[in-house]
């Protein structure tokens, strides 16, 4: 089968779209799914672990990347079943995570993944996964958010805060976004209620009091949103690796027992939470935006456009064709 493979850490060129071994279901994969791949989408998560940022290299490799083939959201059909998968069966169109999906074939556990919802193409069902998930549990596992709240989103015209917008906004919260001046008009129409250009107007600065901010775009740090939170209010970012300060103060934060201050991350894929933004993804109640498709042959161009921070949605790849 043909994958984007990397065998060293580095720029957008080290992606090579190579022939390697198709996955197959094994003895003892009993709940795995493997999956005709039809579209993945590219997360900051994929360059992270391509230029081999530091905290990934313990895990993936010192030197050079042990996972080779990069991707965690996948749409696809399911090609094969293992022996105790009972959620779905060979044909069926799916959407969830998936490590490796930017490859033609990939195999998962059948908790990762669920029914595509019907209202979406796949392109758009592979947009959903890592972003969708990382909201909701920012949005309602962190924040616990209720109605009413105000809630502001830093970075609301990415992949997070995208959603982030649409998910406050069924949260019934009052919302914020905040994003460059080309993507205010299309934030608003997503839900906002208020909208904020970053380019001309410093939020932090206008005296307005938010019970939630969360920082999906990690360009602020907690000590200078900590005078926009309510008494009661906290600052939640979602990038603790970027560019190293975020971790440290998350940790400082912690350990001097702030508790105006939280990590958001995703932590746990697939299964309700994935059921859930498929009810609400069939519902119409949100949906994704894409920003470009790109064939996976140009895997190093959708590479450089999520790379330059400034992505409208989501960049999917299309890979069956
Ligand atoms: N911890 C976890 O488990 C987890 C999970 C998923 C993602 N993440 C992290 O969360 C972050 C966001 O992910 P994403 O997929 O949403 O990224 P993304 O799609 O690249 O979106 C980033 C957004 O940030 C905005 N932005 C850039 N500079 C800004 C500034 N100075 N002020 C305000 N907004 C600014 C951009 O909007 P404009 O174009 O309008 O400038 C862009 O839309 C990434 O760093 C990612 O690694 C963490």
């Amino acid at each position: 089968m043909k994958a984007a493979v990397y065998r060293s850490y580095g720029p957008p060129e080290v992606l090579k779209v190579e022939d390697v071994e198709q996955p197959s279901i094994q003895d003892g994969d009993d709940d795995r799914v493997l999956i005709k791949v039809h579209s993945a989408s590219v997360n900051p998560f994929d360059y992270y672990y391509r230029k081999g940022f530091l905290p990934v290299r313990p895990s993936n490799g010192l030197f050079k990347p042990k996972q080779q083939i990069l991707g965690i959201d996948v749409a696809g059909t399911v090609e094969a079943i293992g022996k105790n998968v009972s959620k779905f069966k060979i044909g069926d169109h799916i959407f969830g995570s998936c490590l490796g999906s930017h490859a033609e074939y990939v195999c998962t556990r059948e908790n990762k993944i669920s029914l595509m919802p019907r209202n979406l193409t796949f392109n758009e069902a592979a947009a959903v996964p890592c972003a969708a998930l990382t909201a909701v549990q920012a949005l309602r596992d962190a924040a616990q958010i209720k109605k009413g709240q105000k809630v502001l989103i830093n970075g609301a015209s990415g992949g997070i805060g995208h959603f982030a917008v649409q998910l406050a906004r069924l949260y019934e919260a009052e919302v914020t976004a905040v994003c460059s001046t080309s993507n205010l008009v299309w934030v608003k129409e997503l839900g906002a209620h208020h909208v904020i250009d970053y380019t001309k107007e410093d939020f932090t600065k206008n005296g307005i009091r938010y019970d939630v901010i969360l920082d999906a775009s990690a360009a602020r740090t907690f000590f200078s949103c900590k005078r926009s939170l309510t008494g009661t209010g906290f600052y939640m970012t979602e990038n603790p690796t970027k560019p190293g300060f975020q971790l440290i103060q998350v940790l400082l934060g912690s350990l001097m027992g702030d508790k105006k201050m939280k990590g958001a991350g995703l932590t746990n894929t697939g299964g309700e939470n994935l059921e859930l933004i498929r009810e609400l993804l069939e519902a119409g109640k949100i949906k994704p935006v894409i920003e470009k498709t790109y064939p996976l042959s140009q895997i190093a161009a959708a590479h450089r456009h999520v790379e330059n921070g400034h992505t409208k949605g989501k960049v999917v790849v299309e890979i069956a064709t």
